[in-house]
């Protein structure tokens, strides 16, 4: 480990929160504001989870055997939490479906990026989690950050986008600890080499595939062509422009020294418990308390 890294908190613990979202009443098919660009995208993200969230499940565990105590027991926490999201987009996957979007296409193109990735050695396997759970902390903290994301969408849905970030913000550490200890003997050189390869390349998967998977179910609701583009496009980029705001982000993976909590963002967490337990929601962005 560098000089410079912070390693996860001490007295961090990772609860899973076993909740069931949207069981009760059915969301519109444009759950988001009636919006086609934002309920698309965040529909394209969502069709990931259930397989993508297996395979980082089992890409750490692969790992659990042999990792000192601490770490053993954030697995089982990191685990339990993807599991159970995995089981609530299946539903929510399913709901989508129900409304009469059709995510076949999706599907058997997650099911292709992860063929590529289970045909290679575990560390692969585990290199790819660790990037996307990086990834994927850092859209989290910018959802939860930012209240502009999730505006005018349905409530219930809303919740549920907010607990899992909740909860990946929680676990951000685990894939990438997993990662320092299973290459622990690697020469620090090969080991930055290895991660920003595929830390280049999962993204460039990530942002190609979910803009074409946004844009397929843009055209289910009739948006297509130069229109659809525009309005992605500028949905993702511009405002509230989630891709361009975790840039910064992404970029600090590549600096020596990283580790995902680097960025003590726990204060995203406590917000997100107190409108969990009734508060009202911010309507600014959250900051850290002075
Ligand atoms: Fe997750
Ligand atoms: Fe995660």
């Amino acid at each position: 480990m560098n000089a410079t890294t912070l390693p996860t908190p001490t007295d961090l613990s990772i609860t899973p929160r076993d909740r069931r979202f949207g069981r009760e009443a059915a969301a519109p098919r444009l759950w988001h504001g009636g919006r086609v660009e934002a309920t698309a995208i965040y529909n394209a993200l969502s069709t990931t989870f259930p397989a993508g969230e297996a395979f980082f499940v089992e890409s750490v565990r692969a790992f659990r055997e042999g990792a000192p105590p601490k770490l053993a027991e954030e697995i089982k926490g990191f685990t339990t939490q993807e599991a159970i999201h995995s089981r609530e987009h299946d539903a929510f996957n399913k709901r989508a479906t129900l409304s009469g979007y059709d995510l076949t296409k999706l599907e058997a193109q997650v099911e292709k990026r992860l063929a590529i990735t289970r045909g290679r050695p575990p560390v692969v396997s585990l290199a790819a989690t660790m990037a996307l759970e990086h990834f994927t902390a850092i859209l989290a903290h910018q959802l939860l950050a930012e209240p502009r994301h999730l505006e005018g969408a349905d409530k219930e849905t809303a919740d549920l986008w907010r607990w899992h970030a909740a909860e990946e913000i929680e676990h951000k550490g685990v894939a990438y600890d997993t990662w320092l200890h299973a290459t622990r003997h690697w020469p620090r050189g090969k080991r930055w080499k290895v991660k920003a390869k595929v830390m280049l390349y999962v993204t460039r998967n990530f942002v190609v595939d979910r803009t074409a998977g946004a844009l397929e179910l843009m055209q289910q609701d009739g948006v297509t062509g130069l229109r659809a583009w525009a309005r992605l496009l500028s949905y993702l980029w511009v405002r509230p422009g989630m891709f361009r705001k975790i840039a910064g982000a992404w970029l600090k993976f590549f600096l020596p020294g990283f580790h995902p909590w680097n960025e003590d963002d726990r204060h995203l967490l406590r917000a997100y418990e107190a409108i969990a337990a009734g508060a009202p929601e911010p309507m600014r962005k959250v900051r850290r308390a002075a």
